[in-house]
């Protein structure tokens, strides 16, 4: 099975500082942000290559995840053998890459991976979202077996005036007894992507993880332009819903962190820092009487 990592935005919100590095390059602690996607990826049983979505204009994530021999060398001369180990497997793991040429929406940035995916189920995973820990695909992968094989995507409850900022999904309680509790499993009735509150039909947003039949290649090859004048998955999701049945997982919003601006990355890093051992210590000494800021 492969995973798709579409990778290939603009990255408008972070500017200036994605002219110069791809925001799915900027780090979490000391790896960037797409590396613990690319590995959350890869954890997954049965999933054995990453297929990054990555623009023409953003040449430094392709050379991040290849072999760097000069600087392994020079690591090693040096007495630095672990750091030399971190940087090969770096360019060691699976990750194979396709081309968006112009970022026309999360939909087509999916399409392009069709032929990497031939007729298997696929995962797809935000290269700017982040779930440290277990990950979410192993209790997805859980729920498409228990209906047949069937799409699942995770979805969080969000705070309800912010519903136009996410896709929000509607469906019917088929486990758990509390549609905003993690666990819980719905079957999808309906998606809408970026609705207003007035009319969003729940609070539960997609939080960019998706386990996905190969149906919606075929979907996505005709999808045209929906919110923002983009092409979303979203929109090619509502028709795959009109063909197959599909689910929603609910997880915790707080097991995921958004990257995707300033002030996400910022409380991303610090609540890595908060839960890596090896970082806290000197996080907190860093950040002196600013510690107390932290409620
Ligand atoms: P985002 O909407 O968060 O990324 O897409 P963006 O468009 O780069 O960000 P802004 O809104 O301009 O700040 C989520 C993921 O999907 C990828 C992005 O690179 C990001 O990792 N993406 C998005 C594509 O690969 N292609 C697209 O056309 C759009």
């Amino acid at each position: 099975m492969k995973a798709i990592i579409p990778a290939a935005g603009l990255g408008t919100r972070f500017l200036p500082a994605t002219k110069g590095v791809p925001k799915e390059l900027l780090p979490l602690l000391s790896k960037p942000v797409i590396q613990h996607v690319v590995e959350e990826a890869l954890d997954v049983e049965g999933v054995d290559a990453a297929i990054i979505v990555n623009s023409h204009e953003k040449p430094m994530l392709e050379a991040y995840f290849s072999p760097a021999p000069k600087l392994e060398g020079f690591l090693e001369e040096h007495g630095k053998g672990a750091l030399a180990e971190k940087v090969r497997e770096a360019g060691e793991l699976p990750v194979a890459f396709v081309y968006q040429d112009e970022p026309l929406g999360l939909g087509h940035a999916v399409l392009q991976a069709a032929s990497e995916v031939g007729e298997e189920p696929f995962f797809v995973l935000l290269g700017d979202y982040v779930v440290p820990a277990h990950g979410m695909s192993p209790a997805m992968a859980a729920v498409s077996a228990a209906h047949g094989g069937a799409s699942v995507i995770c979805v969080a409850p969000v705070d309800p005036s912010t519903t136009g900022r996410w896709g929000i999904v509607a469906g019917d309680l088929v486990e758990g007894a509390d549609p905003d509790a993690p666990g819980a499993v719905l079957k999808l009735s309906g998606l809408v992507e970026k609705p207003a509150p007035e009319v969003a039909p729940t609070h539960l947003a997609i939080v960019g993880r998706y386990l996905l039949s190969p149906r919606v290649m075929g979907l996505l090859a005709d999808q045209g332009t929906g919110a923002g004048g983009e092409i979303q998955l979203t929109d090619a999701l509502v028709r795959l819903l009109a063909e197959e049945e599909m689910f929603a997982l609910v997880v915790d919003g707080r097991d995921g962190l958004d990257t995707g601006t300033p002030a996400t990355w910022a409380a991303a890093n610090a609540r890595m820092a908060l839960h890596d051992e090896g970082s806290l210590e000197a996080f907190f000494e860093e950040l002196g009487d600013d510690a107390q800021l932290i409620p």
